[in-house]
């Protein structure tokens, strides 16, 4: 079987060896190498339309950088033709294939549209690489196109307002990828962060000044639309209304005051459906905003509408349900969808919302995002409504990518559909909510981690392979601190607050192997977090998916499946002994730094546990009721310890 694996990957029919993620559609080696040398340039084909030229230039530059020389403009190498003219507004239907054929002597990108371009280009770079004879790109044949449409990620700037920079560089990381959706979730109970000037005290009454020009709008869709990804807005209603109603409580379902959320969880406030005012503003604040985003869909959001302001009006509502006999709240939630809906097409707008909104009184032409499970999503296909998966794609769960690459839009439910309901299933959507993430460790939380859903989404079902998807995931993460994004930068910013100084070290030995606990612990741990709590502490600083658990882990598997392979054996030692001896250094830090008062405990138990699975392996004997193994299996305050699992095997390792 071993000599079969081998044979299979020097003949090159395993993917292993290629750089690339997402992995294309097909891809078939060709023989030797094109270089990329001082003469290299882009030679693109006719067509004077800026986002051609504006992904020509960028994908020039990039390479320039990345190999260390000044590309001149007459250079040649790769030649790009594109068939079809551009459009000024991308679609859901636009055609993102192309064909990537390189060879020793030069390479050729051809695409139908300049989308298809923007795809091609991402992939020919991911290709170079550096090798003994300088940067080349191996010689290969590329047919690509996505397996879905419609491939998202939703970043919620309510919770916690993410300045125009981290937006930025959000779509910098996404195009990388070829993410093409970035859902805007732009209001909510804790902010309303667009400018409107038909109803100026949204923003100023509900945003603590933070918030987006139109002018900053249009920015990002243009930066958007150069990188191939659509913006859609969503602006949540009836219920997470609360900053809305600051500055017009009356459209609320009791008569107010209204204040800014400063906590997290559902809210009471509520828009009130049996008024006829609250659709005239609605009308006129979807007009604007529905001029503002040229996309065609328009996100309503629709989720979590607990009732108690509709319990608690004594005013229309009761009147309003009884005349028109709503059997309850769910008819009128209906209702008010119904209305909003008809508003929308009047502006030229396809409605999407949360799971919520499915209901049979809408018509077939919204979208359904499913988040409380497969389950809707397989529901709203069969009743004919267009959905796509968010259900396991929430980056504040804190899963690692292994688990999160694995959930497939198709899967569970969804693959007992008959094939016309399984066509309305258009891709899904990577959701990151910032309860409990801030601007400086958004991108943290993002990144590498969206990456492996990206591939999920783009690339052909049958890849499941989470050891490769992880090779390629380190290559995209170098990628993306390339590009300029944060989300290792400021991971060595946080530490050294956490620390207190520049000498990290013992910090980040312990954070490099924790892992953030996910939102709903979080809350349990420590109810009191409101807007203004730091996001500085351990939890904040250590990310999702430990590179160096999944290290340790695979070691420690070598080792258990071969008690000969010393190296093996060695290294576990090292890492058990940098484990053990590091909780002095942390405890004296702790001991002083107030921030880092969270950190003693973890850091005791880490070096219990490394310091019995030493003993475990001196004596051969296992230790099977140790006690700090069972408290390091928990979570230990908002953290927990990703190398717990491996250390365990070693402990309770039969010798
Ligand atoms: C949601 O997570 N409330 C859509």
């Amino acid at each position: 079987m071993r000599t079969l694996i081998a044979l299979l990957l020097a003949s090159g029919c395993v993917d292993a060896q290629w750089r690339v993620m997402p992995m294309p559609a097909s891809i078939r080696a060709g023989e030797g190498r094109m270089q990329i040398g001082p003469g290299f340039g882009i030679q693109p084909s006719r067509g004077s339309w800026s986002r051609h030229s504006s992904a020509i230039g960028r994908m020039q530059d990039r390479i320039g950088r990345l190999i260390g020389l000044s590309l001149g403009a007459d250079g040649t190498g790769l030649s790009v033709q594109v068939k079809m003219a551009d459009s000024m507004v991308q679609s859901l239907e636009d055609d993102e294939s192309y064909r990537l054929e390189v060879t020793r002597v030069g390479a050729v990108l051809t695409s139908p549209t300049v989308l298809g371009e923007i795809q091609g280009l991402e992939t020919f770079f991911q290709l170079i690489e550096k090798t003994a004879d300088g940067w080349s790109v191996p010689a290969v044949t590329i047919e690509d196109r996505p397996r879905f449409a419609w491939r998202g990620l939703m970043l919620d700037v309510s919770r916690h307002f993410m300045p125009l920079d981290v937006v930025k560089r959000t779509l910098d990381g996404m195009a990388a990828v070829k993410l093409n959706v970035f859902h805007w979730h732009l209001s909510d109970d804790q902010g309303f962060r667009v400018e409107s000037m038909k109803f100026p005290k949204l923003q100023e009454l509900g945003s603590d000044g933070n918030f987006y020009t139109q002018d900053d709008i249009r920015a990002v869709i243009e930066y958007a639309r150069f990188r191939g990804i659509r913006v859609v807005p969503e602006f949540d209603m009836p219920g997470h209304t609360a900053s809305w109603l600051v500055g017009y409580p009356e459209l609320g379902s009791v008569p107010g005051p209204y204040r800014i959320v400063r906590t997290w969880g559902i809210s009471d406030p509520t828009m009130d459906p049996a008024k006829p005012e609250v659709y005239a503003f609605l009308d006129t604040f979807i007009g604007e905003m529905a001029s503002l985003f040229p996309d065609t869909y328009f996100h309503i959001g629709g989720d979590e509408v607990n009732g108690r302001h509709w319990n608690g009006n004594t005013t229309d509502i009761p009147a309003f349900m009884k005349e028109r006999r709503f059997a309850g709240q769910q008819d009128l939630h209906a209702y008010f969808n119904q209305q909003v809906q008809k508003i929308l097409t009047k502006y030229g707008k396809h409605m999407e919302g949360w799971d919520e909104i499915l209901n049979p009184a809408l018509p077939k032409d919204i979208v359904i995002q499913s988040w409380r499970g497969a389950k809707s999503l397989a529901d709203a296909a069969r009743q004919g409504y267009a959905g796509i998966l968010s259900s396991g794609y929430y980056l504040d769960h804190t899963e690692t990518s292994a688990k999160m690459y694995l959930v497939d839009p198709m899967g569970g439910l969804v693959d007992s559909l008959g094939a016309a309901d399984k066509q309305r299933i258009l891709g899904g959507e990577i959701c990151m909510w910032t309860e409990y993430t801030s601007a400086e460790n958004v991108e943290s939380r993002m990144w590498p981690r969206s990456a492996a859903i990206a591939e999920r989404l783009w690339s052909p079902a049958g890849l499941r392979d989470v050891p490769d998807m992880y090779r390629r995931l380190t290559m995209v993460d170098s990628e993306l601190d390339q590009l300029g994004l944060r989300h290792n930068l400021n991971y060595r910013t946080m530490l050294e607050r956490l620390a207190g100084s520049a000498d990290i070290e013992a910090v980040q030995t312990l954070t490099d192997v924790l892992a953030p606990g996910a939102l709903r612990l979080r809350h349990h741990v420590n109810p009191n977090y409101t807007q203004s709590t730091p996001l500085n502490r351990l939890a904040d600083v250590a990310r999702p998916d430990s590179s160096v658990a999944r290290h340790f882990s695979e070691v420690v598997d070598r080792y258990l499946s071969n008690k000969t392979d010393t190296a093996a054996r060695d290294e576990i030692r090292r890492w058990l002994n940098l484990w053990s001896g590091n909780d002095a250094k942390v405890q004296a830090l702790a001991s002083w730094r107030a921030v880092l008062r969270d950190a003693a405990p973890v850091s005791a138990t880490l070096a219990k546990i490394s310091a019995q699975a030493l003993a475990s392996m001196a004596s051969g004997t296992p230790h099977k009721a140790s006690a700090d193994l069972q408290a390091a299996r928990k979570p230990i305050g908002e953290v927990t310890i990703a190398v717990t699992a491996p250390i365990g095997r070693l402990i309770e390792a039969a010798w």
